[in-house]
């Protein structure tokens, strides 16, 4: 991170030349993106029934940043999420992890989806982290260690044995999120994950995100229609707008460290300006 002004950099291309950037904040390049988003153009159904929803998107996200994706609801924020993800084939562009095409779901990508109930309602909380470690090739042993010690992190030891329908939403989501860490994937795929929580909670995960994020020097895709939200997790802020939707602007938020900062007022304001809001909402969401 480091100490630059949050700044509108525009748009980054996903290839090629990058624009000019204010306030000396470097681009990706191909060597430091770990995500790349190439002309990415996706909609639902086929042939004649085909509608677009999202149109010539192309963006990057560096190692170990986060990059967050905010619009509006239903501007394909999510659809956006399942092509990374590897869920659905795009009309055309493409999608590079590590500098390698993404053609299917793979270990390399773990979800977070929008909705609470993503947690195996059968298997012990334990269980729901330990088993995709088992279905990618590590014993019972080491699965059950490695679920216990991201138990620990998320402060969910005491839960261990419990079953999902015992849990409160946002543990829920700290299962879910502790289960997609576990797998120590290249990139980490968040939908909304915090979107239904109330705001102190939704703070505080926030925060231990972050923290997390920093930590293990994770890469993610952060889907939120929240602008606070996208100032406090994104490194860098992907705009979106439109029917089907386009990329309107690449906000820097690499400065906001603090949500009570003069940094993270700045860029919001600066956020709340290119979606046409009153900068004085930007914090209220
Ligand atoms: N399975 C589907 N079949 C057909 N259309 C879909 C499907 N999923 C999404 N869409 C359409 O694609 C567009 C983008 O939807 P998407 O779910 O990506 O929006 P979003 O930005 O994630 O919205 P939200 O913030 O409400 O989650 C919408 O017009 C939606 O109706
Ligand atoms: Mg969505």
């Amino acid at each position: 991170m480091s100490g630059a002004q949050g700044s509108m950099t525009g748009l980054l291309p996903g290839a090629g030349p990058v624009h000019p950037v204010a306030a000396g904040i470097e681009e990706a390049t191909p060597a430091d993106a770990m995500l790349t988003v190439e002309g990415l153009v996706l909609g639902y159904g086929t042939g004649a029934t085909f509608v677009p929803a999202v149109q010539d998107v192309s963006f990057q996200v560096r190692r170990g940043e986060t990059a967050a994706l905010l619009g509006p609801s239903g501007c394909g924020k999510s659809t956006i999420l399942k092509a990374v993800a590897g869920f659905m084939r795009p009309a055309a562009g493409r999608v590079l992890v590590g500098g390698k095409p993404v053609v299917k779901p793979g270990p390399d990508r773990a979800v977070v989806f929008q909705e609470f109930d993503q947690l195996f309602p059968w298997r012990t909380v334990l269980d729901n982290i330990a088993y995709p470690l088992r279905v990618t090739g590590r014993s019972r042993r080491e699965a059950a260690e490695q679920a216990g010690h991201w138990l620990g992190i998320m402060r969910l030891e005491h839960a261990a044995s419990r079953f999902p329908h015992q849990l409160s939403g946002g543990m829920k989501q700290r299962v879910a999120i502790a289960r997609a860490l576990a797998l120590e994937p290249a990139v980490l795929l968040m939908d909304e994950p915090f979107g239904a929580l109330d705001p102190q909670t939704r703070l505080r995960l926030q925060l231990e995100f972050i923290e997390l994020a920093q930590r293990t020097g994770a890469t993610a895709l952060f889907v939120t229609h929240s602008i606070a939200e996208a100032v406090l997790v994104g490194s860098d802020i992907v705009i979106l707008d439109g029917v089907p939707s386009g990329i309107r602007a690449v906000v820097d938020a690499r400065a906001v460290l603090d949500p009570r900062s003069d940094a993270a007022l700045r860029v919001g304001q600066e956020v709340s300006a290119v979606m046409g809001h009153d900068g004085g909402h930007a914090h209220g969401e």
